[in-house]
């Protein structure tokens, strides 16, 4: 029998981002035993990657804001494919968490008369990211874990998940990881379980994700069961480093576009003003300088287009690019320098500064940063009930941006920092009860922990098997060329069969040295969840023949108002295949149908 350490929970959350430090705090103000498995160090999460806000409708700086509006602008900004509950839960909770954050000590920038500033950003119609600089992200997650420590939560650092576990009547009692600095296996008995792993960016070759996100609690919800939905939509966000090659993809915060930066081709030419939809045109300007007036006076709440929905500026971006109008490395230009004085940026927007000043040499006060698309979000992912979290797979709940449905096909941004708060919350409280109601055991199959442990084990002890790298950068190779920003048919297929000859080589993989800090061992054991999740991407782009949000199909390029009232459910099936099956959206209430009607949707 192998060696492992075991422990027993209520409750167990897998990730500690905001999401899993949020749902963790919930279930111990509920006096339930509690502890967070997380893949890294406590405070390092994708979370600090959502660096311009947190959008919370409070009317702090627009009055006339409130939770209908952020309503209409987060359910149109998802392309009219979100789920209406979820839709509705955020925006009518976001203030109230970020009134909760304040109160346990997040020091927000303020308003002139002292309340907590709201920055505008893309697709939302009046400025409402409450927010710290450039630094959101990063003040959430210190305040979140600081609360966490309060409470004396549990926290297993640097420990992987491998896989889901059962009891001897097959529901899902817990999970088991090994520890990275040791290599020692840790089992968790649990009565219920949160999933809040956040993203699947690191599939692709340009990310603003870091190494932890290779869709771990996509593929272990997957294989225990659970549904996934419309994982084809992927977030390209627009502005990521473009140069140099070893930071490519590092996030540009659309912060600086909502500060007054505008996007610039090689020609000098603020291209945007030829890419606005029907639905914007007649509400901005057709030159600059008007567009600049109406910017800066918030007239009649008129946008600039740098600050149309991310997956438009993407596009935008990419076109110009093809049409050989891009930067001399591959992007575009973004210019805030000529815009803002070197006082406001450095106040308002200081990560960026030290980033392009300490890794490009560029100073963005008088020199404009080269930018373009990187893969930045999963718009798709665990099917979750909106009030509480609960997944398809009994015992198991989801938040964050491992779950699905807030953002339908496109995410505006800001909206992912309030997510995880207010689903972070919800999934606590659906976990507590699920937990206080059980009564049957949580002791685990013996057979499982011992076929997760030898699964784990095995490239250890093929001799002259592949390198974990090679297999990394042939997958990443695959997504960024032929599963990207811009899709077609032909090359989905392509993806499909390159995905199913690196799942026959994952079988083959091999790991040299030690069972301490091992990272080819470590990015071995993640290889089965990106190739599961890559899978899934790809069979739902396939599919889903239409273009919409952070989908887009050259063969396919408008929407199809037909399947944009589906969600692609994805799922394992009894036979080990993976199969995609179109369910309609659930049926919103008349109520909020007015709501998006009083203005015309897009
Ligand atoms: O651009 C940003 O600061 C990212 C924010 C987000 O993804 O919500």
């Amino acid at each position: 029998m192998s060696e492992y350490e075991k422990f027993d929970y209520d409750v167990l959350v897998i990730g500690a981002g905001g999401a899993g430090l949020r749902a963790a705090i919930e279930a111990k103000h509920r006096g339930l035993r509690v502890a967070i498995v997380c893949k890294s160090l406590l405070g390092k999460a994708h979370t600090v990657m959502a660096e311009g806000g947190a959008a919370a409708a409070m009317g702090n700086v627009w009055a006339e804001d409130n939770w209908k509006v952020h309503f209409r602008d987060t359910f149109r900004g998802g392309k009219m494919m979100g789920n209406w509950r979820m839709v509705q839960l955020h925006a009518q909770e976001a203030p109230d968490r970020i009134h909760e954050l304040e109160a346990w000590g997040a020091l927000f920038d303020r308003t002139k008369d002292g309340r907590i500033h709201q920055r505008d950003f893309g697709g939302h119609r009046y400025a409402r990211l409450a927010h710290v600089g450039d630094r959101t992200g990063l003040e959430l997650i210190r305040t979140l874990q600081q609360r966490a420590v309060a409470l004396d939560i549990e926290v297993h650092m640097e420990c992987k998940v491998l896989k889901l576990l059962h009891n001897a009547s097959g529901e899902l009692s817990g999970a088991i990881g090994y520890q990275r600095p040791t290599g020692k296996m840790l089992v968790f008995g649990a009565k219920s379980i949160v999933m809040a792993t956040g993203g699947i960016g690191r599939s692709w070759k340009y990310s603003t994700n870091s190494w932890e996100s290779t869709g771990d609690g996509h593929a272990l919800a997957l294989w225990a069961g659970a549904d996934l939905i419309d994982m084809e939509c992927v977030q390209f966000h627009p502005t990521g480093m473009v140069w140099p090659l070893s930071v490519r993809g590092l996030l540009v915060t659309e912060g600086v576009r909502g500060d007054g930066g505008v996007l610039r081709n090689s020609e000098g030419k603020r291209f945007m003003f030829d890419y606005i939809p029907p639905i914007f045109a007649a509400e901005t300007a057709d030159n600059e300088a008007e567009a600049d007036r109406w910017y800066e006076d918030h007239i009649n709440n008129r946008r600039p287009p740098e600050l149309l929905p991310r997956d438009e500026v993407a596009r935008s971006i990419n076109s110009e690019v093809k049409a050989g109008r891009g930067s001399p490395h591959g992007g575009v230009f973004l210019d805030i320098g000529s815009r803002r004085s070197a006082e406001y940026i450095q106040r308002q927007l200081p990560s960026m500064y030290h980033q392009f000043k300490e890794l490009a040499g560029v100073d963005i006060t008088t020199e404009p940063m080269e930018v373009g698309p990187t893969c930045h979000y999963v718009m798709g992912g665990i099917k979750v009930d909106a009030d509480s979290a609960a997944t398809t797979a009994s015992g198991l709940f989801a938040a964050g941006e491992v779950a699905a449905g807030l953002h339908g096909a496109n995410r505006l941004g800001g909206n992912s920092l309030s997510d995880l708060l207010v689903f972070g919350r919800r999934a606590g409280m659906g976990a507590s009860d699920f937990a206080e109601g059980r009564t049957s055991s949580t002791e685990l199959l013996e057979s499982e922990i011992e076929e997760a442990i030898a699964e784990a084990m095995a490239p250890f002890h093929r001799e002259a098997g592949e390198n974990p790298y090679d297999l990394q950068s042939d997958l990443q190779d695959t997504m960024q060329n032929l599963v990207g920003i811009i899709r077609t048919g032909s090359e989905l297929t392509q993806a499909l069969d390159e995905i199913n000859v690196l799942k026959g080589r994952v079988k083959n993989l091999s790991v040299k040295g030690g069972l301490s800090y091992n990272p080819g061992w470590n990015l071995a054991t993640d290889l089965p969840s990106m190739l599961s999740v890559c899978t899934m991407v790809t069979l739902g782009a396939i599919e889903r023949k239409e273009s919409r949000g952070g989908h887009t199909r050259d063969d396919y390029p408008g929407p199809d108002p037909e399947l944009g009232k589906l969600n692609f459910v994805q799922r394992l099936t009894e036979s080990g295949d993976y199969s995609v099956t179109p369910e309609p959206l659930p049926e919103m209430p008349d109520e909020l149908k007015a709501l998006l009607e009083e203005e015309g949707a897009h």
